[in-house]
Formats: structure tokens, C-alpha cells, sequence
């Protein structure tokens, strides 16, 4: 979704935005810009596409932004009007310019108004209507900030907006209403504000995360925070990131999706430490925590989430039910609060999202917290709107994950929940606790199985059935168990970053309708490893055979009946031999994410930034 960047202190402000602009390129954008004071006037540059063409406009005249230390900058994701450089954000509106992430719903009564006052907007965004408000109220002797807390009075929808004006040079009011934004005390003087923190960290650790209804002011004195509905000033605690640089680059491979599937081993390892009592010698050592004691009161548990998330929730379910036998029902968030679900009593709803900031999974969440459901959130970003909002919160600790398809998030989400599986089951006297202590010796080995597994032959098969198949029309994932859901995100994968068509599967599901496509110019790609389900899988497989298609395989190395089945054979590593069915989905994912990763590289996609999608999907 789109990001923010403002910034006011002693450095060069276009320097600061262009950088900060960067860092939430992995958000997605098709069209950015930046304001800044020149004196006591506002220019704007922005363009259609990348930020380069934003830094060639600034490059063909240094001496206008070079002096400038107060300024804004904004990448778009077009939700109203097509990605031009009109619609790209700031927008000016006489004295007044913006930049605005989220959606103004109320938008065309707002503009029946402002036309019918003369105004005229310039671009068909939603966003420069609010600028027209902000001039009005400035009009009537209001200052920058009052005008700004009154013209939201008017404004329905979720969303962020940062603002400037000419009569005020040097200030920068932003408002969080909906779309996160945070903010940070420049040591050097000033204050940057942006929608994530990423481009915070390059200046200071210590920052500040927006509540919803917050206004921050900040000037070269620094930084202020009012009540966006009462204008009264406000007291917000500074949090300290654990963030790194180091951790933000890609530190020698080609793309951050690469970098981000072969930091998987350590993100499980942190996601363990994390969450567990390692001074404990039991197993599934929960540390003790508010998320604990509402697992706990569970009779039932329902899971919401989107897209990568909602696969992680599938497998999720699988495992809460085998292992603990407490019943799991899981809902797409978008789905889920447009209908009338029943949540009976003992019902505990976790919701799942890397980012944080999804708004259907954080709508669900708010109606259930009206109903006084207890909620848990399981998310990667500590301080985001999911972390603050849910009753209480199991963090992944994936690191910051910067390409847009997830990758490091979607495993340690399911390290998450295999731990509360085999918690609850302990827990629960479920009968598999009698398993349990052998299962979690085998779990806490799973980071160096998965290391190994990113280093073996595996991998190699991985590349060359894939760059074999490039060419594919398109391709069936098919599993069974555990491997249906992995089965689904392996196809998500290879839609989003390669723009194939891809389907999942479970693959007894095949021969009820989908088969009809299969034919020679199809791949199917099954995951059949040795469990409980791989025979009825390998029958599957036959069927498929049978028609044609191109057949990928992955299983077990001493499955050589299956190996001789298929066109491309993907041996899971013999380290994998004997390990409980429950963790070969830690395995499994990171071969798919490859093989899109390598289809996607071979066709010359934008493998880390992929086309119309965003990192962060703050609008419904
Ligand atoms: O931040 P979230 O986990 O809530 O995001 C949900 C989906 O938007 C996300 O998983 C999306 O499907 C990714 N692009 C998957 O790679």
C-alpha cells in the first residue's frame, strides 16, 4: 500500500524522503513524489512509475531541493484513479499540499461539495479532496494543525494523511486514522514520520508508533502528539526497535525473496527463542505470557486471516486437531465479517498477519473484541496495529521481510502454531502427549534439518525442473494432510511473483472437476513425502500420468516407485528420513518458494516488488 515519508530537521530533506521513500518500496507503488520547502515555497516533483524517474526530475535541478530540510514524500498504490503522474501523490491545493495512504469512503460527497464551493480538483485521487478541507478551515483563520484535526471531521475510512502549507514552512502535521504511521526524534533535530518504521531506523531506534486518532506535529523543535478528536495534547511512550541495518540489505543475493528463503533456519530459531522458557528442561516451555492464559481458557479456536497467512492457518488447523484435539475452524478475514458468523462461548480468535496491518483480518478482530471474544494476534511487527489491538500476542521473529511475497513470515507462523499445538496438547492431557516429548525434540531440531535442506540436492533438482518448465501453461500443486495447504501457497507463490496460472489442490479433489484441463501442456507438481497420505497421493498421481501432463515430484529419496512416476523427481533430503509427518511442511515450502523463485527470475519478473500487489494491504 502506499507509503509516507515526512521529514523537518537539518539534514537534507529530499535526501531523507528519497531514502525513506526506498525502504517502503517493498510495500508496492506505481507512481511516487515528494514536496519540500523552497524558502517559504512548496514545489512538488512526481511521476508516473519507479522512484528513479521521481530522482531524475530532482536530478535535472539540484539547486532547487538542495537546501531544503522540511519536506514530504509519498509512493502510490492507485485505489482511486489510474497510476498517472496527476494522481500521484503530493497534491497541492493552493497553499496547502498532502500526501494520504488509506481510502476516503465518503469521497464523492465530499467532492459534490467542494465543486459545488468553485474548487476544482486536479486528479481523480480521493486524497486531494482533503486539501481542499485543510484550505478552508485555514481560510477561516484556523492554524495548520487545528486545520487539519477539523477537516477530518468530514473525512470517513480508514487512512493516514501528512500535511504542509505554505503559511506554516517548516512544519509537518500527520494523522494516523486507520493506516499506521510512526514517528521518531531526529538526534540531530527535527522529526521523521513514515508509514512504516523502516525508514526510521536509519536515524534512531527510538520510535514512536501512532495510535489510532493521534495527530503528530513535528518541527525543527522536534515532536508533539495531539488528540485528533479533542486537539488535546497527548503523552506517547518512545519504543525501541530491534532492527537492524544490516538486516534490512540483501546482503549478496540477487533478490530480498532469495535472501528471505534462506534466512527461514534462523527465523525459526529467533520465532523458538522468542517464545519459549528455554531455561525450562519440559517440553513446549510456553514463557509465561497474557497469550498463554487465553489459550488456555479455549474450548474452540477459529483462525482468521488473508492469503499467505490463511494457508499457515489450514496447516495450523491440522495440527491443533491432531495434536491437541480442540476443535479449529479457520475463515478468510474478508469473507468472515460480511457474513453472520456464529462464535459461541469459550471461543478464542487468533488472528494471523506478518504485516499487522491487514484491514480485513484487524476488522474481524475489532468485532470480535465488540463481542467480547478474547483475541490473539500471531504477527511479525511488533507495534502494529494487530500487536496493539488483539487482547494478547505470539510474535514471529522473522526479521523484517522486504520482498512482497512472504517467505521467512509464512514458516515461522507455522513454527507459532505447531508450538501452541503441542502446548495445548500437554495441556490438554490430549492422548498424543505421551508422544509429545520425542515430537519436540524433533521440532527444536527443525532450523538445522531446514539449513540442510536449503543446501541439498534438492535444491538443485528445484532449479533445473524449473527451468525446464518455464514454458508450462500452467500448473497444479496437488497434496494431501498437510501438504494441501503447503500445496495452495506453493501456487500463490508462483502466481504472484512469476504470473503464471497456478492452482492448488487437494489432490483427491483433482478428478472432481480439474482434471478436465489436464493435458500435455500442464504441469503438475505433487508433494507426496512419506506420510500418512502419500499412497492415496501417489494414486492421484496416476491419474494425472495418465493424461499427459508434465509431473513434477517431490518426496521422500527412497520413494523410488514414486521417483519413477514423475518427469522431475525433488528428493526431500535422507536428514528428513523418520521425522514426524507434522514437520515436513517446514521442508516442503521452502522447494516451492524456489521453484517460483527460479521461473520468476528466468521470465524477468520484479521478483521482490511483483506487479499490482502490495506488502502491506491496508484497504478491504
Ligand atoms: O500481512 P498479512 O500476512 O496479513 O498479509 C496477507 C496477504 O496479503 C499476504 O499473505 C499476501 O498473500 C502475500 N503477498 C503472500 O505472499
Amino acid at each position: 500500500m502506499c507509503g509516507i515519508v515526512g521529514y523537518v530537521g537539518t539534514r537534507p530533506a529530499v535526501d531523507v524522503l528519497i531514502r525513506g521513500l526506498r525502504r517502503l518500496e517493498y510495500r508496492g507503488y506505481d507512481s511516487a513524489g515528494v514536496a519540500f520547502f523552497r524558502g517559504s515555497r512548496l514545489e512538488i516533483r512526481k511521476a508516473e512509475g519507479k522512484l528513479e524517474n521521481v530522482e531524475k526530475l530532482l536530478n535535472s535541478n539540484l539547486s532547487s531541493h538542495g537546501e531544503a530540510t522540511c519536506g514530504i514524500g509519498h509512493t502510490r498504490w492507485a485505489t482511486h484513479g489510474k497510476p498517472t503522474t496527476q494522481n500521484a501523490h503530493p497534491h497541492q491545493t493552493g497553499h496547502v499540499v498532502l500526501v494520504h495512504n488509506g481510502i476516503i469512503e465518503n469521497y464523492q460527497e465530499i467532492k459534490r461539495e467542494i465543486v459545488a464551493k468553485g474548487f476544482h480538483p486536479k486528479s481523480e485521487t480521493d486524497s486531494e479532496l482533503f486539501g481542499f478541507l485543510v484550505l478552508q478551515e485555514m481560510d477561516r483563520g484556523a492554524n495548520l494543525t487545528e486545520a487539519v484535526r477539523r477537516s477530518f471531521a468530514h473525512v470517513q475510512g480508514a487512512c493516514s494523511v501528512v500535511v504542509m502549507s505554505e503559511r506554516e514552512p517548516g512544519v509537518v502535521v500527520g494523522v494516523r486514522n486507520g493506516s499506521p504511521l510512526v514517528a521518531a526524534r531526529d538526534p540531530l533535530g527535527g522529526a521523521i514520520l513514515a508509514s512504516d518504521a523502516q525508514p526510521l531506523i536509519e536515524y534512531t531506534r527510538e520510535v514512536i508508533f501512532l495510535e489510532q486518532g493521534d495527530m503528530a506535529v513535528a518541527s525543527r523543535d522536534g515532536l508533539r502528539f495531539f488528540s485528533l478528536e479533542s486537539g488535546r495534547e497527548l503523552q506517547r511512550e518512545t519504543a525501541t526497535l530491534d532492527w537492524s541495518l544490516e538486516k534490512l540489505d540483501k546482503q549478496g543475493f540477487a533478490h530480498y525473496m532469495l535472501k528471505e528463503i534462506h534466512e527461514q533456519p534462523t527465523a525459526l530459531v529467533d520465532t523458538l527463542n522468542g517464545l519459549l522458557d528455554r531455561v525450562r528442561t519440559d517440553p513446549f516451555p510456553l514463557a509465561e505470557q497474557p497469550g498463554v492464559k487465553l489459550l488456555d481458557s479455549a474450548r474452540e479456536i477459529l483462525i482468521v486471516a488473508c492469503g499467505t497467512s490463511w494457508h499457515a492457518a489450514q496447516i495450523g488447523k491440522y495440527w491443533i486437531e491432531r495434536w491437541a484435539r480442540v476443535p479449529v475452524s479457520v475463515d478468510l478475514a474478508s469473507e468472515f465479517r460480511y457474513r453472520s458468523p456464529v462464535v459461541g462461548p469459550g471461543t478464542v480468535v487468533i488472528g494471523i498477519s506478518q504485516s499487522g496491518e491487514t484491514a480485513d483480518t484487524l476488522a474481524v478482530i475489532r468485532q470480535m473484541k465488540e463481542q467480547r471474544i478474547p483475541t490473539l494476534a500471531v504477527t511479525n511487527v511488533r507495534g502494529s496495529t494487530l500487536s496493539r489491538e488483539a487482547d494478547a500476542v505470539f510474535y514471529t521473529s522473522a526479521g523484517p521481510e522486504i520482498g512482497v511475497a512472504a517467505t521467512k513470515t509464512f514458516t515461522a507462523q507455522l513454527f507459532v502454531l505447531l508450538l501452541l499445538s503441542g502446548y495445548l496438547s500437554l495441556r490438554r492431557g490430549a492422548d498424543s502427549r505421551a508422544e509429545i516429548p520425542a515430537f519436540f525434540e524433533q521440532l527444536v531440531k527443525v532450523p538445522h534439518i531446514l539449513a540442510d535442506c536449503l543446501g541439498s540436492e534438492a535444491m538443485t533438482a528445484t532449479r533445473k525442473a524449473a527451468a525446464e518448465l518455464v514454458t508450462s501453461k500452467g500448473f497444479f500443486f496437488i497434496g494431501r494432510g498437510y501438504s494441501f495447504p503447503v500445496a495452495l501457497e506453493g501456487a500463490l507463490k508462483l502466481k504472484e511473483i512469476a504470473y503464471i496460472h497456478a492452482e492448488g489442490y487437494a489432490a483427491g479433489e483433482l478428478k472432481h472437476g480439474p482434471i478436465a484441463m489436464i493435458d500435455e501442456g500442464m504441469t503438475v507438481v505433487v508433494l507426496a513425502p512419506q506420510d500418512a497420505w502419500r499412497d492415496k497421493t501417489v494414486s492421484n498421481l496416476e491419474e494425472v500420468k495418465a493424461r499427459g501432463a508434465r509431473i513434477v515430484g517431490i518426496g521422500a529419496a527412497s520413494d523410488s516407485s514414486l521417483a519413477s512416476l514423475c518427469h522431475h523427481w525433488i528428493p526431500l533430503p535422507s536428514i528428513t528420513q523418520g521425522l514426524d509427518e507434522s514437520l515436513l511442511p517446514f521442508l516442503l515450502t521452502p522447494i516451492l518458494q524456489l521453484f517460483s523463485y527460479e521461473i520468476a527470475t528466468i521470465k524477468g519478473t520484479d521478483v521482490d516488488k511483483p506487479r499490482n500487489l502490495a506488502k502491506s494491504v491496508t484497504v478491504e
